[in-house]
């Protein structure tokens, strides 16, 4: 078997959770998220640098849609169910299709860390993954010092799988990079929900 990508960009997949309304972002959605990367502690842990300048997030953006035509990865908008408001963006990326793995990305703005959005907000995208792509594994990578980040993907019942040293070098500082992931039957047998 390998993996289906299909549904994800043809059945325009719409989440809903307890609190959250995750739909596949838009352009429209690039100015609130300008003020969720236009904060240097948002980005300090991401590949990329902190906005500054509306052209930084057209460059994101034109990135994100080059990645989106090449059926390479999906961006979906995370918002608050009752009001709309817009908390950030969760990436589905990173396919392997003969491997049957992909990888999960994800961040919000800072007002609203501590909350338990993320974890909530990456539940139904990794199950459509694994129900509906046929996905067998899920990957994260994340730098080492997030460790916010590494709680997250613990509370969704991913295992630590060890440590890239030194990989990475950004903002004049070296630091490396942590992986983690995710197996079909891991899930299956209960790993994620009784992780929370
Ligand atoms: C990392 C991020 C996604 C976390 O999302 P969130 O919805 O705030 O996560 P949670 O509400 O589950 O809280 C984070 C958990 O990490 C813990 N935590 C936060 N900062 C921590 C730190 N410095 N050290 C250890 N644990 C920390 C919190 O206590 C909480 O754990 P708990 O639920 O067991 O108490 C969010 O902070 C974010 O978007 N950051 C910027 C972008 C980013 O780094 N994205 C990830 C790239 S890999």
């Amino acid at each position: 078997m390998a993996l289906d990508i299909e549904p994800l960009f043809t059945a325009t997949p719409e989440f809903v959770t307890p609190r959250l309304v995750l739909r596949a972002y838009t352009a429209a959605d690039l100015e609130a998220l300008r003020a969720v990367n236009e904060d240097p502690e948002v980005t300090q842990y991401l590949p990329y640098s902190t906005w500054k300048t509306l052209e930084d997030a057209h460059a994101w953006q034109a990135r994100l849609e080059k990645r989106a035509a090449a059926r390479e990865g999906m961006q979906f908008a995370i918002r608050i169910q009752a009001s709309g408001e817009l908390l950030g963006t969760a990436l589905l990326f990173g396919f392997n299709i003969d491997h049957e793995v992909a990888e999960i990305g994800y961040v919000i703005g800072r007002a609203h860390w501590g909350k338990g959005y993320v974890v909530e907000a990456m539940q139904p995208l990794i199950d459509f993954a694994f129900d509906r792509m046929g996905c067998h594994r899920l990957g994260a990578k994340l730098d080492v010092r997030n460790r916010a980040s590494a709680r997250v993907l613990e509370k969704l019942g991913f295992a630590y799988e060890g440590t890239a040293r030194d990989d990475w070098f950004k903002d004049g500082v070296r630091s490396g990079t942590a992986f983690y992931g995710l197996l079909r039957h891991e899930r299956l047998s209960g790993v994620v929900r009784d992780n929370g």
